[in-house]
């Protein structure tokens, strides 16, 4: 956990993941399970996350507008190998950064990020805006669940031999923030290949 690591950055994170998210709009996603999912996302990099019917997958291609997904922005890149570094893991490359958008009651369950061929390069999650709370498990779904508060700047990295850790996001409170009003942000960078 790297408190504050993104905070001086933050204003900017923001705008840019806005423009991202012109280019590639948010959407709620549709589990394979038939959920519509709380969260809303899209993604920039070489390859982005995708949830359908048909399960999940990353895909080279923004199916809304059948073009690429938006180039990840120098400034994503240049925090992400930053915080990866801090933490332990050198040269980090990510592929794919994932953006969430949380409003009020937004939610994220438990599960592992195991979609990814690369299972040591760590997951880089910045948290911008309204404060959440973090869930932290163990390796096995059915292990202790620590709550952790994120607030706007705070980043995450797990990587290595906690890959394949459980985690979620708790209920999003109501709440405003000066950064990005009534949502929370969150950018999941990884390295997929
Ligand atoms: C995720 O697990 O993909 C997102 C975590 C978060 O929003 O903090
Ligand atoms: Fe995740």
């Amino acid at each position: 956990m790297l408190r504050a690591f993104a905070f001086a950055s933050a204003a900017e994170l923001v705008d840019q993941a806005a423009r991202v998210a012109q280019a590639a709009p948010f959407r709620y996603l549709v589990t394979p399970g038939g959920f519509t999912m709380s969260v809303a996302m899209t993604n920039c990099g070489r390859v982005g996350w995708l949830s359908d019917r048909t399960g999940y997958r990353y895909d080279p291609l923004d199916p809304d507008s059948g073009t690429a997904w938006p180039v990840m922005p120098a400034l994503f890149l240049d925090l992400a190998g930053r915080a990866a570094a801090e933490a332990g893991f050198p040269n980090y490359d990510p592929d794919a950064c994932l953006i969430n958008r949380y409003t009020a009651g937004a939610k994220l369950g438990l599960h592992q990020d195991s979609d990814e061929k690369d299972a040591w390069s760590p997951i880089v999650s910045v948290s911008l805006g309204l404060p959440a709370v973090f869930l932290w498990g163990g390796k096995r779904r059915g292990d202790p669940v620590r709550r952790l508060r994120l607030e706007s700047g705070d980043v995450v990295v797990w990587g290595g031999p906690a890959r394949f850790v459980y985690h979620g996001v708790a209920p999003l409170k109501d709440g405003q923030h000066a950064l990005t009003g009534a949502a929370r942000i969150n950018l999941t960078f990884r390295k997929v290949f």
